[in-house]
């Protein structure tokens, strides 16, 4: 037996319980859900949501789906209205992906919304997600337990092969019913729109809210994935954005705030966020979108950004970054723009 192997564990009650401390914990632990085996941290922790992405070598910041052990608690974090009430009774727990407008405030860590003012919510329908979700006491993000690029893992020896140094426990509940992903389901835009087709069959969705909006590349048999960019939204900032100050030689312009990284943010500007003194990535990433935000707004004329190594989670931080400081035209054809 392998290293990795040795961390698969039945879901005992004793496993289940310790699984639910790493979780509070702030550490990811492997779990099985209907659909596929999902990455699963704390969603109210911005390190442990940090720490999902960095296990998955993610190079972009997208957003994950977090997990709930009902529709009354996801309710806490989002707003439902009438379609997804219909849809959370008719498909919950199920494997359905709902899209909603996030609650203000929030429990959930915005990084797991990517920085957006939406959060895509599901109940899964499996016996030891749900006791987990229970027994943690809170929700759990969680994108399929395979490195980023790889196929999403429906057995708890598939996710010990590839992620088993990254987390602290795999608990294995078995092959998964399913083995496709859910069904996604925007909400929050006007029009409901089919974000990925999955578990639950598109036609039993409109048989209850009528016509859901389905990117063309989407629809057709066989017909490849749409580009991210074409269906996702990425948020941006409001105020433009000037990278790389160099540290040496900041000059600050009037009206600049500064998004700081490292322990000798330079002097001058009025206001500074630093996204980690220790000069530590995990936590720059945990905290980039509730700074950005921050920042972003009315008083200050632009936010300056001092370079952030190119590294780990550093790619998928410069990534986002480049995106919102890039002209608003050229943003807005690579699928950004700001909701909400
Ligand atoms: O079956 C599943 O859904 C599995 C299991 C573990 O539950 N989870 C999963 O999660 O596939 P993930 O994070 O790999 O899939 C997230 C999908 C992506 O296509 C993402 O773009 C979309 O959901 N998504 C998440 N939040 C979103 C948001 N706020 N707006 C638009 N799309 C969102
Ligand atoms: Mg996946």
């Amino acid at each position: 037996m392998n290293a990795g192997q040795s961390k698969v564990v039945p879901p005992s009650p004793a496993n289940l319980a310790e699984a639910a401390r790493h979780i509070r914990a702030g550490r990811l632990v492997a779990f099985p859900t209907e659909t596929v085996y999902g990455l699963g941290g704390d969603a109210t922790n911005d390190r442990a949501v940090a720490a999902i992405f960095e296990a998955k070598g993610r190079p972009r910041f997208n957003p994950l789906i977090v997990h709930f052990p009902d529709c009354d608690a996801a309710a806490r974090a989002v707003r439902f209205d009438a379609r997804a009430e219909r849809l959370a009774d008719a498909f919950w727990p199920g494997a359905l992906t709902l899209v909603l407008p996030r609650l203000e405030p929030c429990p959930v860590s915005l990084l797991a919304s990517a920085g957006l003012a939406t959060l895509a919510v599901r109940v899964p329908a499996h016996d030891v997600a749900l006791r987990l979700l229970r027994e943690a006491g809170r929700p759990i993000a969680a994108p399929s337990a395979n490195p980023s690029g790889a196929v999403s893992p429906t057995t708890a020896a598939h996710v010990a092969e590839t992620l088993a140094e990254r987390v602290a426990m795999i608990l294995d509940g078995g092959p998964c019913k399913i083995g496709l992903e859910s069904t996604v389901i925007d909400l929050a835009a006007p029009e409901p729109r089919l974000l990925r087709p999955g578990g639950v069959v598109i036609d039993e969705i409109e048989a209850l809210i009528g016509p859901v909006m389905r990117p063309k590349l989407v629809l057709d048999r066989g017909a490849p994935a749409p580009s991210p960019g074409l269906i996702e939204r990425h948020y941006a900032p409001r105020l433009p954005l000037r990278l790389d100050v160099d540290p040496a030689s900041p000059r600050p312009r009037p009206g600049e705030a500064l998004l700081a990284f490292g322990p000798q943010p330079p002097a001058g500007f009025a206001v500074v966020r630093n996204l980690s003194p220790t000069g530590d990535l995990t936590e720059a990433a945990a905290n980039l979108f509730r700074m950005l935000r921050d920042l972003d707004r009315p008083g200050f004329t632009r936010i300056a950004v001092m370079p952030i190594p190119d590294v780990g989670l550093g790619a998928a931080i410069n990534d986002r970054l480049k995106r919102a400081s890039a002209p608003r035209a050229v943003a807005q054809e690579a699928g950004a723009g700001q909701i909400g």
